[in-house]
């Protein structure tokens, strides 16, 4: 058991998961992708038809649904690793992620998950700095232009990016904001290795004071 955390928040395409899985490798700890949960409780969702802004519904669909993110992405077994990624996913999981009941249930599977690691997880999402583990060993806070984030997110399109942002932060429940404490990285034009390296630096020197 072990509540060693790195929490990294950041809008959609800042490198979050391509980063924290870096980390992850190089220090031998977890990898814990909290967006791929939003994800697959939405793929869920639509798959049965349900109404996402039907809260109620919703958030008894969360605290019923078994889902597991490594080493793929499963709910209720199903191997959905991929179809979390869909258009459909995208537009919807927004509405989902602001549901408070929602969150609040997928906090606690994220506590859990985290203290049930050997050693230590690396966290990535939304509120992993500021709700989820407030006093993580180390807070990052990562960017990146709005050009290079929808780059980076491919076939999703600027605009959708954006909207999803916006909607992320402004929210009621647990709005993506970046923490007082947190380091802050712009990881335009800047390579995987480079940044989780000195991810690990803050670690180590957090670790020798
Ligand atoms: O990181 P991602 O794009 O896979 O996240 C999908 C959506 O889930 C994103 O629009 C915001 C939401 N999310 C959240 O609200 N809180 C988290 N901890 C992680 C993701």
């Amino acid at each position: 058991m072990s509540e060693q955390v790195i929490a990294i928040d950041g809008p959609a395409g800042s490198g979050k998961s391509t980063v924290a899985r870096a980390v992850a490798q190089r220090l031998g700890w977890s990898f814990l992708d909290t967006g791929a949960m939003y994800r697959a409780l939405t793929w869920e969702a639509l798959g049965r038809g349900l109404d996402v802004h039907d809260e109620d519904e919703m958030a008894a669909l969360a605290s019923s649904v078994v889902l597991t993110t490594l080493p793929r992405v499963t709910v209720n077994g199903r191997d959905v690793e991929d179809e979390i990624r869909s258009e459909e996913v995208n537009i919807a999981v927004s509405v989902v992620a602001a549901n408070a009941r929602v969150r609040s249930c997928m906090v606690e599977r994220q506590r859990a998950m985290a203290a049930a690691q050997p050693v230590g997880t690396v966290v990535e999402g939304r509120d992993i700095t500021t709700v989820v583990f407030p006093a993580a060993t180390v807070k990052i806070f990562l960017t990146a232009s709005l050009d290079e984030r929808a780059r980076r997110r491919g076939d999703e399109g600027e605009d959708s990016v954006a909207r999803r942002d916006e909607v992320d932060s402004t929210r009621a429940a647990s709005p993506l904001r970046q923490a007082d404490d947190a380091f802050v990285l712009d990881t335009t034009g800047r390579n995987v290795e480079d940044v989780a390296q000195e991810i690990v630096q803050w670690l180590k020197s957090r670790s020798s004071t």
